[in-house]
């Protein structure tokens, strides 16, 4: 049987790292996340992410998500779904279309037919959104602000738009992130439990 595939999602400081690690442990599932959990995706990673990367041109990084997502799903997603794991990630497609399409402003079903492509049409069974307000994700991060974090307030305004927007999706849930690190994990583990009976 096949495993099946969930995907966390949210701003900055909205807590699903975090979370992610807890649902994949309570699923024994195959933690995983993105950008950079391949050797060909950390060293993508750590160019998106350095401050000192300057005038990257907004598809370059669409791009450099989209082969990250790539390398990600061959080497770690596919395999582990068809040996029937589990697999809970830490962002996927939808990251790129709020990113890159809302936050950027590429257009965002541009970024979705990319991220399609890349991925061979994988789509996650469930996506969760850990909805945080910007001001209370904005009091959870730390001071040293990778490219993302510093891109300013607007920008992750529009990101978390965009997630409203794509999480009207029925195969989304959106999920209060503003509780404790164990509410939260209480409402995670029930919406998989409700939608995917695991
Ligand atoms: P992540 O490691 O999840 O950072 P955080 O825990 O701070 O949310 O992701 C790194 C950054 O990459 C994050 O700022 C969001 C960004 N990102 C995109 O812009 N597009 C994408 O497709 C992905 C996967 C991540």
């Amino acid at each position: 049987m096949r495993g099946r595939f969930i995907a966390l999602e949210g701003g900055e400081g909205s807590g699903k790292s975090t979370q992610a690690k807890r649902l994949a442990t309570a699923l024994d599932a195959v933690a995983t996340f993105e950008p950079g959990d391949t050797s060909l995706g950390a060293a993508i990673r750590a160019v998106l992410l350095d401050p000192a990367t300057a005038l990257l041109d907004d598809r370059a990084e669409a791009l450099l998500m989209a082969a990250d997502r790539a390398q990600h799903v061959v080497q770690v997603i596919r395999p582990a779904l068809d040996s029937g794991r589990h697999v809970v990630c830490d962002r996927f497609s939808a990251s790129s279309i709020a990113y890159q399409g809302y936050g950027r402003g590429l257009a965002p079903e541009r970024v979705a037919e990319l991220s399609a492509w890349a991925t061979g049409g994988l789509e996650p069974d469930l996506t969760l959104l850990l909805d945080v307000p910007t001001e209370v994700a904005a009091t959870r991060l730390s001071t040293t602000l990778d490219r993302f974090e510093g891109a300013g307030e607007d920008f992750h305004r529009r990101v978390i738009e965009g997630y409203r927007i794509l999480a009207a999706h029925p195969a989304w849930v959106v999920i209060d992130g503003t509780g404790t690190i164990d509410e939260v994990a209480v409402a995670v583990r029930a919406a998989v439990r409700d939608r995917l009976e695991l």
